[in-house]
């Protein structure tokens, strides 16, 4: 596991360390607690995907068995820890909601909350809304199937329209009282392309930080000679040769920084990419 650390100005009395967790698929990589028992960050920041597979058939709750009700716990424990929802938690039901306070961790779920000069966010994933206009007739808690259709799964990996499926789209109308609220205001977003393809427009938005994840580095890295730098082979949503994989990106009023993930699920094995847990150190402007 790699750490990496970016540094960004920001109007905060001394420094303050973020830590951005992403892509947990519920799974906690060993070395993920003495990083930040080290570190000691004072919040810890997870920007989706914390969970993995399918919902539950009977009357188990899917949060009770998973990994990450119990990392959840040990988080809370380091420093305050806020989560944000990301594709693969289109299965959380409302008790699953309760589970997690339990842990002390708080879900950001299209909300906000003021951190003294922070405004800290978290947008929900399309995904998640559109699983919640399902409804699964069997249990009453979980929608009916997972929102993963093959027309989706085609449209994830060759978006040539370059456009967000309307379906999945997020829901922004909460974010207009987020940006009146004065302070430095840091996103939770789990998908990096939310800022870029039309019509979402994330960032035409005055937000200074916005934090991502879900791209998985492209899950298979190579160099470009020609541009001297190392790039991903493929990311959901953004398709072949996507631009949004991992790093700081500057936009036109913050920056956007991406987190390559902390698992190692899906169809295709990283390559040149290991797994990353990122530091974001916020410096007195
Ligand atoms: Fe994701």
């Amino acid at each position: 596991m790699q750490e990496s650390i970016y540094r960004v100005l920001a109007p905060v009395h001394g420094s303050k360390t973020l830590a951005l967790l992403a892509d947990l698929h519920d799974h906690a990589p060993r070395a993920l607690l003495p990083s930040l028992q080290v570190r000691r960050p004072d919040l810890i920041l997870i920007a989706g995907d914390f969970l993995h597979g399918d919902a539950p058939e009977g009357e188990e709750l899917k949060m009770q068995s998973s990994q990450s009700l119990r990392l959840f716990r040990e988080l809370a424990c380091i420093a305050p820890t806020y989560v944000s929802l990301g594709n693969h938690e289109w299965m959380l039901c409302p008790e699953d909601f309760d589970c997690i306070a339990k842990t002390g961790v708080h879900v950001l779920d299209n909300s906000f909350v003021i951190l003294n000069e922070l405004v800290l966010g978290g947008l929900t994933s399309g995904t998640v809304l559109r699983s919640r206009r399902e409804h699964n007739p069997k249990n009453g808690r979980y929608s009916y199937q997972s929102p993963y259709s093959h027309t989706s799964l085609y449209h994830q990996f060759f978006p040539i329209k370059r456009e967000i499926d309307p379906e999945y789209l997020p829901d922004l109308t909460w974010i207009s009282d987020y940006l009146k609220t004065d302070g430095f205001h840091i996103l939770l977003s789990h998908h990096p392309e939310y800022g870029q393809y039309p019509p979402v427009h994330l960032m035409d938005k005055p937000i200074e930080l916005i934090l991502s994840g879900h791209a998985h580095g492209g899950q298979i890295r190579y160099y470009s000679p020609r541009r001297h730098s190392w790039s991903g082979i493929f990311a959901p949503f953004q398709g072949i040769f996507p631009r949004y994989t991992e790093g700081l990106h500057k936009g036109r009023y913050g920056n956007l920084i991406i987190s390559r993930g902390l698992s190692n699920t899906g169809p295709v094995p990283r390559l040149f990419n290991p797994r990353e847990i990122v530091y974001v150190v916020l410096e007195e402007s």
